[in-house]
């Protein structure tokens, strides 16, 4: 269904999501008809260069995505390229002309760092650019800690109201993380036993096989925990472990979310040791190729972690007693991501020894990517009028093979979901808020318990720190095949 006409500001459009994400996908739902002819799209750039130099940029990237030559032509239609300094109130007036009186929604995607956020909406705002049914989108991570989120938010606050800040995480555009409330709400055979009662344990993974890149500026300051699991992470778990809301609809989602995020029991002081881990890549191998060590690719020695694992509990009715084991880092053996569900074992076997090993536990596994898809294990006889023998057996549905439809990028769903004003997939600022509540005590814990992050060879699971977090409560991490 095509979104109305609308005007999509773009701050930051030379950046690398922008160049990575954010014109792909908008250039896919061009090429689809979801865009309307008239809608615009207005790329700031800073520099004069970048005026002629970002749509042969934006072109190229496309290309790589293939897109034919007709569909980048009629995208490119689309695109204004405004020159304008985000912290100079006097340049956003090319920005007013460029705009001028169309009518159209207005919003204003800041693809920047935190802290432009609110320079930004103070000078759309004193430039008499917004109007009262424009909006703004921030990228995360949304500050550094609590209080700078609390500050960017005020700021904003004061400028638009909360039903049009969309605070993004492109997690939630993900089709798999959406499909955890469908698995959840649709079927009743996990909702049932979607509890302490049933569940042993969980544990969320997002591992990935990219190192700093060209992000060093960035990274090095915020590390994985700011740049993975304030946000990513926890929205997951978040989404894992909610109640049911009484509708999809934006208001209910984003309370049923804040509830979990309250309930997840603090870890603060000596326990910042006991219950979390953190590391840092050193070289190794990734794909047979030989990679350097974080230190190395930065030029110098740092304390960041570039890699998390932690044990977490939720006091609630639903999850007490269940830890939740996430992981993230960069570096690591493979790049996938997900979510593993381990249930209770069967109270009693009535097979008598020698038939098996053992009796596994049921495990869900819901693949985010890549191979995205859901596997149930199941304990099977295997076949034969010999001795009873049974043994676990994956029920395995894969995306690619179950559907025919394209699976579209997370921020294809996300932008036309801000154009459309449905906020069901961003966060409230009191998520976002809540979940730096969370990180902060752990991160100053770092500081006093673990100021040195532990080693781990880049293409490893990490450093051996982490498998003893899980091996410890006799249980192990479920590594892809
Ligand atoms: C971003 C992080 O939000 O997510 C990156 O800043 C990370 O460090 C990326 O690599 C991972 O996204 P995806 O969709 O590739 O899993």
């Amino acid at each position: 269904t095509p979104v109305p006409a609308f005007d999509l500001v773009i701050f930051g459009a030379g950046g690398d999501l922008a160049l990575r994400k954010l014109f792909p996908a908008l250039a896919q739902r061009s090429r689809e008809g979801v865009l309307p002819d008239e809608s615009r799209i207005l790329c700031i750039v800073r520099k004069q260069e970048d005026v002629d130099g970002l749509p042969k940029q934006i072109a190229k990237r496309l290309k790589e995505e293939g897109l034919s030559p007709d569909h980048i032509h009629a995208f490119q239609q689309r695109l204004t390229i405004v020159l304008l300094d985000a912290v100079k109130p006097e340049t956003y007036k090319a920005l007013k002309k460029a705009l001028g009186d169309d009518g159209r929604v207005r919003s204003f995607y800041l693809s920047t760092p935190p802290d432009l956020f609110i320079p930004i909406c103070e000078n759309l705002a004193a430039a008499d650019i917004l109007t009262p049914t424009s909006r703004v989108i921030l990228e995360k991570p949304l500050g550094r800690d609590l209080a700078s989120a609390r500050e960017i938010n005020d700021a904003v606050a004061r400028i638009l109201p909360e039903d049009r800040t969309y605070r993004i995480d492109h997690y939630l555009g993900k089709e798999t993380v959406q499909n955890l409330l469908v698995l959840r709400f649709a079927n009743t055979l996990f909702e049932r036993s979607w509890t302490g009662r049933d569940i042993d344990h969980v544990q969320i993974t997002v591992a990935e096989t990219v190192g700093l890149e060209s992000r060093a500026g960035y990274y090095d300051k915020a590390g994985q925990m700011r740049d993975m699991v304030q946000n990513h992470l926890m929205q997951l778990l978040t989404l894992f472990a909610i109640e049911p809301p009484n509708l999809l609809e934006a208001g209910a989602v984003r309370d049923e979310k804040i509830k979990v995020l309250k309930a997840l029991r603090p870890i603060v002081g000596p326990d910042v040791e006991r219950y979390t881990v953190r590391g840092q890549y050193g070289t190794g191998q990734i794909d047979g190729q030989r990679v350097r060590g974080y230190a190395d690719e930065l030029g110098h020695l740092s304390n960041t972690e570039t890699f998390v694992a932690l044990r977490c509990e939720l006091d609630n009715w639903r999850w007490a007693g269940v830890p939740i084991y996430l992981r993230t880092g960069k570096r690591m053996a493979q790049r996938y991501s997900e979510i593993v569900v381990t249930f209770k074992p069967v109270p009693h076997s009535i097979f008598g020894g020698g038939s098996c090993d053992k009796l596994y536990a049921n495990r869900l596994l819901i693949r985010l990517q890549p191979n995205d898809g859901v596997q149930l294990q199941l304990m099977m006889k295997v076949p034969g009028s010999g001795r009873l023998k049974i043994v676990p057996r994956q029920l395995d549905l894969r995306y690619s093979t179950a559907f025919d439809e394209r699976t579209p990028d997370a921020y294809e769903r996300l932008l036309t979901d801000v154009i459309r004003g449905d906020q069901t997939l961003f966060m409230h600022r009191d998520e976002v808020e809540q979940a730096w509540r969370w990180v902060d005590p752990i991160i100053a814990g770092w500081q006093d318990y673990s100021p040195h992050p532990h080693r781990y060879a880049a293409g490893s699971w990490g450093p051996s720190q982490a498998i003893g977090l899980i091996e410890r409560e006799g249980r192990s991490w479920a590594d892809p095949d």
